[in-house]
């Protein structure tokens, strides 16, 4: 079958390079896509918000099957659109993906559905006075969060009041967030470790896909300003089988028929943000898709045809799979541009990526330019290596780590170092 991948990031060049090994994929097509997914399919230059323009396509293409990759589309309502037109797809409708789209409205899913989160409240621009006498029956420090969508961007951790007010005052008025900060969750801090669980699902079965640990910080140390992700790990070490059982009974179950009763048809990815604490989990939040970089360690690792299990999903029958994961470690390591998260420079010519061995390299904001690679974004490359265990994987991604130039080239050397 002909499939269409939307998106453009590493996650995205990860989920084409492990769809085009299926022999169920003829031709794939990547909307917009970028230098990596041009190495394996087509890529297509159109606005993927412009929905006729995608419904144009896929009519010229024969394409049978769309993923989409990233939550923009999934929060405008792409997947409900192309559904309207008998299109298949893999991703929420608008509906589900508020699960990412509003964490005013997942938190409250969560509470309607017993699944253990952070104790908040949600305020609107009314509420100032409210949110603010809130934020005195909490203890330092506190999480301030934008309902909307803020790029990964909309979470504040204050330490202190004064700084919670500003924070409160900045989300409300529209300055910090705009509209995404219209409705904002005040919640309490929770003290653990955080790791990252996903399943792919057909709205009644699921098939868990490898979990992961991502590296959010832009510096050693978990120091510094969020990032989209500097690195990832998988598996979790210290997700053994008990804590898993925990996760899949009280956070996945409850969600899955939290839906089914909320009568929200759900096919697609649901990543789980958890917080380990003292050995038990908490649902940070959901996302309506894959994880960035987690995609780029998860991939590698499956070992079944993902297209068959895509195709599942979408005819309502993942019960019938079973999905098979390697038993290797595989980690990441993302090559980013000097600056970011902040202002940081674009169009620098990328070299060395013929030297890389023994490793996958998956793209992230890479363009090409005449003949050359160039940086066009903040993560440019994830460098990917399977490994015996952790430290095997790590040597390998570092090591290619050095093998690709560019000016400015920045990354985290503590990669997964907490977890060996
Ligand atoms: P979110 O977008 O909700 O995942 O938040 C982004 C990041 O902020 C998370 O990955 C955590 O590192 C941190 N965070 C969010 N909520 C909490 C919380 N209640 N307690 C501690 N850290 C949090
Ligand atoms: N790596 C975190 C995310 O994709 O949201």
């Amino acid at each position: 079958m002909n499939i269409l991948l939307i998106g453009a990031g590493g996650r995205e060049h990860a989920l084409a390079w492990k769809m085009a090994q299926s022999p169920l994929c003829e031709k794939l097509f990547i909307a917009p896509g970028n230098a990596g997914t041009a190495l394996i399919g087509q890529n297509v230059a159109i606005n993927v918000s412009d929905f006729e323009a995608v419904y144009e396509l896929i009519q010229d293409e024969n394409i049978l099957l769309v993923v989409i990759g990233p939550e923009q589309p999934l929060v405008e309502g792409l997947a409900d659109f192309l559904r309207g037109v008998n299109i298949a797809v893999i991703g929420p409708g608008k509906k589900g993906a508020e699960l990412e789209g509003s964490k005013e409205f997942s938190k409250y899913f969560m509470q309607k559905h017993g699944i253990a989160t952070a104790r908040f409240q949600s305020f609107s621009a009314l509420e100032i006075d409210d949110a603010k006498q809130y934020t005195r029956t909490m203890a330092l420090p506190l999480v301030i969060k934008a309902s909307g969508l803020a790029a990964g961007k909309g979470v504040v951790i204050a330490e202190d009041l004064a700084s919670a007010d500003k924070t409160i005052d900045e989300m409300l008025s529209g300055s910090l967030f705009g509209l995404a900060g219209e409705t904002i969750v005040i919640e309490e801090f929770l003290h653990g470790i955080e790791m990252s669980v996903f399943i792919l699902t057909d709205g009644k079965s699921y098939q868990l896909l490898p979990s992961a640990k991502d590296y959010k910080r832009i510096f050693e140390g978990d120091k510094g300003p969020n990032t989209g992700g500097m690195g990832a790990v998988s598996p979790v070490p210290f997700a053994n089988e008990a804590l898993m059982q925990k996760i899949e009974a009280h956070i996945i179950s409850p969600t899955l028929s939290g839906l089914a009763e909320e009568e929200i048809h759900y096919c697609g990815f649901i990543f789980f943000g958890i917080m380990v604490v003292k050995g038990e989990p908490y649902l940070l939040e959901y996302n309506c898709r894959m994880g960035d970089p987690e995609t780029e360690v998860v991939m590698p690792r499956i070992t079944s045809d993902l297209v068959e299990l895509l195709w599942a999903a979408e005819n309502g029958n993942l019960a019938e799979k079973e999905i098979k994961i390697s038993s290797q470690s595989c980690t990441t390591v993302m090559l980013v541009a000097g600056g970011y998260p902040d202002v940081y420079e674009k169009g620098n010519v990328i070299t060395g990526v013929e030297n890389v061995e023994d490793s996958l390299l998956f793209y992230a904001g890479v363009g090409n330019k005449n003949e050359d690679l160039i940086t066009q974004g903040g993560r440019v490359i994830a460098v990917s290596s399977l490994g015996e265990n952790i430290t095997d994987a790590l040597t390998k991604s570092y090591r290619n780590a050095d093998k690709v130039h560019f000016s400015g080239k920045f990354y985290r050397k503590d990669i997964g170092q907490d977890l060996l």
